[in-house]
């Protein structure tokens, strides 16, 4: 049985003295460990749309974290503070809009920052916007946890699981949602092997996956998208877990452009395709997949490898970064209050800390 390091990587740390944002660069990896330091919105918003930092639930929690650390520079003037606030709140919800987690994230710091009174000085609103930050985090990893265990049970014994995108320790406040099922399982005694997609354009899995399991003492294979289909054919494959960007209240999975693919190749074969995500990723507001907004990124992440063309010069090239798996696809969704069908989260109850309407404008 492989050794498990269950002391996952953390994505992101406040440096000492809380006066910058650590961010372990993702683009970097395999290749190198280099960490960002982030002190200012500008510069947290970019890291996110680069992919630095990605995966829907660590989008939010450096998000929530960035903006508390960036809030230290606002002005002392607490009505400018908050017209500041605003502004950095708009510029984060603006970065990448199919994770739902980055803007459950900015609305609990905006709630803090309404709960204060209104003569507030900017020192005890930037107090609070610490605070609901460091807590999302905290809630994020604890999550995790909880998906993981109540995950487990339901993967086989033996056997190889196949996961597309990075839905790990790298994605969240660490452990992983998706991988974070598998190390629990492993943890619990059983026997499993990784097979990863590479995940194309940007590789989360061959690069990210691969390197954190890798890392974990995890056994993991790293295979081409176009693969799946022929191992699942060859019977090599158990079982699928992927995480998910947002689910809407049908059920319905928004997650790593060729998710879809892996669904339908499961269902073909008989094999369970499981969702594992925190009860934040549910977007009660929306009813259908068809409502969830889709990024489209830049071209080139398609037209270039390693820098150089693949794609003949003004070639048109689409780059939609996520699909919609139909509910009916999905075997189950993992969830940190409890295993779902996706035909069970519209009578789910609301859990009353979560807010009923997502990105409002802060107050
Ligand atoms: O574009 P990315 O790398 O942010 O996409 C990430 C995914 O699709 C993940 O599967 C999803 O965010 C869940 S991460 C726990």
């Amino acid at each position: 049985m492989p050794v498990t390091n269950l002391a996952t990587v953390c994505p992101f740390a406040l440096d000492q003295g809380g006066a910058a944002l650590l961010v372990l660069d993702q683009r970097l990896l395999p290749r190198e460990e280099h960490w960002l330091a982030l002190d200012n919105v500008e510069a947290v918003a970019n890291a996110i749309e680069t992919l630095a930092v990605r995966g829907a639930p660590a989008i939010g929690c450096v998000a929530a974290l960035g903006l508390a650390v960036a809030a230290r520079g606002f002005a002392s003037d607490p009505s400018r503070w908050r017209v500041e606030f605003a502004a950095a709140h708009r510029r984060l919800a603006g970065t990448r809009p199919t994770a739902v987690n980055l803007f459950v994230a900015l609305d609990q710091l905006a709630d803090a920052v309404s709960a204060c009174e209104a003569r507030a000085d900017a020192s005890t609103l930037q107090a609070a916007v610490l605070d609901a930050a460091t807590r999302h985090a905290r809630e994020d990893l604890a999550a995790c946890h909880a998906i993981g265990r109540f995950g487990a049970e339901l993967l086989p014994d033996r056997g190889a699981i196949l996961t597309h995108c990075n839905a790990g320790a790298l994605a969240t406040a660490g452990y992983g949602t998706a991988l974070g099922v598998i190390r629990s399982a492993i943890a619990s005694g059983k026997q499993l092997r990784v097979i990863a997609d590479e995940t194309r354009p940007v590789l989360q899995g061959a690069r990210l996956t691969a390197w954190e399991l890798q890392r974990d003492g995890i056994d993991v294979t790293v295979i081409a998208d176009n693969m799946a289909g022929a191992l699942m054919a060859r019977g090599e494959i158990a079982a699928a877990i992927v995480g998910a960007d947002r689910i809407a209240r049908n059920g319905d999975v928004a997650n790593k452009i060729g998710t879809y693919t892996v669904a339908v190749l499961c269902k073909h074969h008989g094999i369970p395709f499981y969702v594992a995500a925190p009860w934040t990723t549910i977007d009660r507001n929306i009813a259908s997949g068809a409502q969830i907004p889709i990024e489209e990124r830049d071209a080139d992440e398609i037209r270039l490898h390693g820098g150089q063309p693949m794609t003949p010069v003004g070639v048109a090239v689409r780059n939609p970064a996520f699909d919609i798996t139909p509910a009916a696809l999905v075997t189950a969704i993992i969830t940190d209050l409890g295993v779902l069908a996706p035909s069970q989260i519209a009578d789910f109850a609301q859990p009353p800390s979560l807010r009923s309407s997502h990105s409002a404008p802060p107050r």
